[in-house]
């Protein structure tokens, strides 16, 4: 599978940042694309652009977080393209705040958006790919889901949680030909990152030896290699993608 040609891959949280750019580059290989968001600000000329490398594309409204939502969206999907051969989990979102200054509402809300809907959305296309006896699922960790981070303990905690249900998703379906992995971003710049303050930026950059943040690019790209048959002996395994950050 190293042309996407005829094969529908399915994106969550897409309308901007590492998703927009994971959608547009399957495309540009071959891919049909599904993708999701919270809110369908730039849907149309996200689909337009897709459309534009000759592929079926189409955004849907759905709550990641939400169980019933998602499901009816795969229902959906799986009416307007037929089957679904990849799915990247990507939905996510930050509340950071100190432990002392964490609200239950800022956790609640951070596990549910990264953690369960990893969940929810596998879940929903576990039958169809079960039953095509083939499928790749790709989820969105970081960096400081492996080595934690202070100010996020909501979210290292869910990224972490993501490894945890990679690695048992890979051991349960591997006999099926399903293979499950997850990504580690380190620093990419995004909207997401865009929020951090300057010197936090200036303090990070000086860390890596590769002496510049990651793009969504460099992220998307390494999407691209887990969904393809080059790494057709790789599952259950956390994949970094930090400039060396971490190293
Ligand atoms: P972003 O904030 O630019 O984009 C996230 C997208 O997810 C947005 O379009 C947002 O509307 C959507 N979203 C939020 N809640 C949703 C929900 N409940 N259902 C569906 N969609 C929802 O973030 P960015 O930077 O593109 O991050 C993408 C993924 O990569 C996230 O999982 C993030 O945690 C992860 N990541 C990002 C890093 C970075 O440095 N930017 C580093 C490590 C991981």
């Amino acid at each position: 599978m190293n042309n996407f040609k005829g094969k529908n891959v399915i994106v969550t949280g897409a309308a901007r940042g590492i998703g927009r750019i994971i959608a547009l580059t399957f495309a540009e290989y071959g891919a049909n694309v599904a993708f999701t968001d919270i809110n369908d600000a730039h849907f149309a000329a996200l689909e337009q652009e897709l459309s534009a490398f000759g592929v079926q594309a189409k955004g849907y409204v759905s709550n990641a977080a939400d169980f019933e939502n998602s499901h009816d969206t795969v229902a959906q999907i799986l009416k307007d393209f037929g089957s679904v051969e990849v799915l990247i989990n990507n939905a996510g979102i930050t509340k950071d705040n100190l432990l002392m200054r964490m609200s239950e509402q800022d956790w609640d809300a951070v596990i549910a958006v990264n953690l369960k809907s990893v969940f929810n959305l596998t879940k929903a296309v576990l039958r169809p790919m079960m039953k095509a006896r083939q499928g790749v699922i790709i989820n969105m960790s970081s960096v400081v889901g492996i080595g934690g981070n202070a100010g996020q303990a909501n979210y290292a905690a869910s990224k972490a949680g993501i490894i945890g249900f990679t690695k048992s998703v890979a051991k349960e379906l591997g006999s099926r030909n399903i293979r499950c992995n997850a990504i580690a971003p380190g620093f990419i710049a995004t909207e997401m990152t865009g929020k951090l303050p300057e010197d936090v930026v200036k303090e990070w950059q000086a860390k890596i030896p590769l002496k510049r943040a990651g793009t969504p690019q460099d992220v998307a790209n390494a999407c691209l290699y887990l969904a393809s048959d080059l790494s057709s002996y790789i599952t259950g395994q956390v994949m970094t993608v930090d400039g060396g950050m971490t190293v």
